[in-house]
């Protein structure tokens, strides 16, 4: 039997210290690379963050597998047993560049199924948290279920380059979309953007890629408060795969796919 409590505990304890050495790493010279483009950035505190967590995962649960952004964790083919999903900085271009506006992500699933989530707010020591079946929390105080809000009033979670890719749905869903709502905001860094919406502070989130780290933890909290988080097609998210993503308040995320996106074609 595992005792989640302690699980929950262990994760938050983890977390808490690597948020620690990653503002202690804030002041100090950090290594900046890239990976697949000039400006998919990386640096050797993001490594050495996922390091962190595997080392303590492996420790503490050997059983357990990890699927981390930065290829230290493990690449399970099926979702049977405990599957920690880790994002060490999400928001790298922001640590690099702002020095603030990223986070550290991290889901717990048990055979699929989303137990505990956490998006901590590494500068503004801000944590948003799920328990699976006892609620949702922001800096450990509960958080209200998410409510309705008509289409016309509500505010948007995008990343704005996509509006202006040529990608297969933009023109004919997303952008109309877009138009139709009071407005759009754009932090960079999925996970803080996700937790907005589970927060309240926006109504909906959408992005035509995510991997499962940028939005593991996220759909757990906001499916928690009663919010809807699937692709934009409707289907289920899977932490196995990269895929379109998005969640909104209830009522909202049926509203968005019925009118604007039951013709959107991507992934
Ligand atoms: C990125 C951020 C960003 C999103 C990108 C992600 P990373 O994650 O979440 O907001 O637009 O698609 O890759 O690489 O900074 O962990
Ligand atoms: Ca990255
Ligand atoms: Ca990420
Ligand atoms: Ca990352």
């Amino acid at each position: 039997m595992i005792d989640w409590k302690q699980v929950d505990r262990n994760a938050q304890d983890w977390i808490r210290e690597a948020g620690e050495r990653i503002r202690r790493a804030l002041s100090q010279d950090f290594d900046i690379f890239t990976k697949s483009n000039k400006n998919d950035l990386v640096t050797n505190i993001d490594r050495e963050t996922e390091r962190f967590f595997v080392n303590k995962i492996r420790q503490t649960y050997p059983g357990h597998q990890i699927v981390g952004e930065e290829g230290f964790g493990d690449d399970p083919a099926e979702l049977g047993g405990v599957i920690w999903v880790v994002d060490p900085i999400d928001g790298t271009m922001n640590f690099v560049h702002q020095k603030r506006n990223f986070a550290i992500s991290v889901a717990v699933f048990e055979n699929g199924a989303g137990r505990l989530a956490y998006i901590y707010d590494v500068v503004r020591d801000e944590l948003y948290h799920a328990v699976k079946g006892e609620g949702a929390y922001f800096n450990h105080r509960p958080l209200p279920k998410l409510t309705e809000r008509p289409v016309e009033e509500a505010i948007l979670g995008i990343n704005p380059t996509w509006l202006v890719k040529d990608s297969p749905g933009v023109k004919e869903c997303i952008i109309p979309m877009v138009k139709k709502m009071r407005g759009t905001r754009s932090i960079g860094s999925a996970a803080i953007e996700i937790g907005y919406v589970a927060a309240g502070w926006l109504d909906a989130y959408i992005s035509l890629k995510l991997s499962p780290w940028d939005f593991a933890a996220g759909m757990i909290i906001v499916e928690e408060l009663g919010g809807k988080a699937t692709k934009l097609t409707g289907e289920p998210l899977s932490i196995l795969e990269k895929s379109s993503v998005f969640l909104a308040k209830p009522g909202l995320h049926e509203k968005l796919l019925e009118t604007f996106l039951a013709a959107y074609q991507g992934i």
